[in-house]
């Protein structure tokens, strides 16, 4: 089963995909990406990783190569020649190939490339238990909402969280939750389920969206607001949302117990309810 890779508009393995060392991506992070994953052969909520992405671009001011009906048609033949069970489809966009300097080149060709590759789901081991986060502070820029290449600040909060034996760490400004490194976070207090308000330091999570979105048409009350550091130790439950983790319980915040330390009631419920809405 081979990972390919596509870069604007031909397809190779994986190992032998190439760019230039010019590339802005590289030389600048001056780009922008998503990652899309497949369950089985159809690609999940395909439409809104590509209007995400759009809006990501739109934002830096990189036009997209094709449209998106186009990169719909693309992506889904890559699933197909790929042919994994499930597949991860990362998206990365840039403002291209020109001699360094950080102004944007005059000719503008911006550079697509999208791999395919089997996607791997966290165990049953780690959902059963629940994971371990700590909390981090938010060094990052005020446009979070875009899906950004610079992710120098995700790298180091990740490096502190795998350094701590955690799974996530999460960002931390002026003593409110905003989002982890690479997820959005919920907290379950009695029968309110909130999460931080999107906003500039917030990145839309598609995942998030489903799951306001589910919580509600499940009689649910789900909750956007602000959500203090403190309040996550008194919280009933804690759980992460993202592409890859789906809905991902926390028993554990900075060393010390949530909830009853072992996944909670609502948050199972909401996971079955996003297999239910995924299947
Ligand atoms: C910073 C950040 N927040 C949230 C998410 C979750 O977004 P999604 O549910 O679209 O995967 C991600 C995913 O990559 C992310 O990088």
């Amino acid at each position: 089963m081979p990972n390919i890779a596509f870069i604007n508009g031909k397809w190779t393995s994986l190992s032998s995909a190439k760019i230039s060392i010019e590339d802005r991506g590289f030389q600048f992070g001056d780009g922008v990406y998503e990652v899309i994953r497949t369950y089985g052969k159809a690609c999940f909520e395909l439409k809104e990783h590509l209007t995400r992405l759009e809006r990501s671009a739109n934002a830096i001011e990189i036009a997209l190569p094709y449209q998106a009906e186009i990169l719909e048609k693309i992506i889904q033949f890559g699933c197909r020649k790929s042919r994994f069970k499930d597949t991860m489809i990362y998206i990365q966009l840039t403002r291209g190939t020109a001699p360094r300097g950080h102004a944007y080149p005059k000719k503008k060709r911006s550079t697509l490339v999208m791999t395919f590759r089997e996607s791997k789901p966290v165990s049953e081991e780690i959902r059963k238990k629940g994971v371990s986060i700590i909390s981090t502070e938010d060094i990052r820029w005020a446009r979070c909402y875009v899906k950004s290449l610079n992710l120098l600040p995700n790298v180091l909060a990740r490096e502190a969280a795998k350094r701590a034996e955690a799974f996530e760490a999460i960002f931390i400004r002026e003593g409110h939750v905003m989002e982890g490194a690479g997820s959005n976070l919920f907290a379950v207090f009695g029968d309110k389920i909130v999460t931080p308000s999107l906003g500039p330091y917030i990145l839309s999570g598609i995942t998030r969206e489903i799951i306001l979105r589910l919580g509600r048409e499940n009689g649910l009350t789900m909750v956007e607001g602000s959500l203090p550091l403190d309040d996550l130790y008194v919280a009933d439950e804690l759980f992460l949302t993202g592409t890859t983790i789906e809905v991902l319980p926390v028993i554990c915040l900075n060393q010390k117990p949530v909830g009853s330390t072992k996944p909670g009631d609502v948050t199972l419920s909401l996971f079955n309810i996003f297999q239910d809405y995924v299947s």
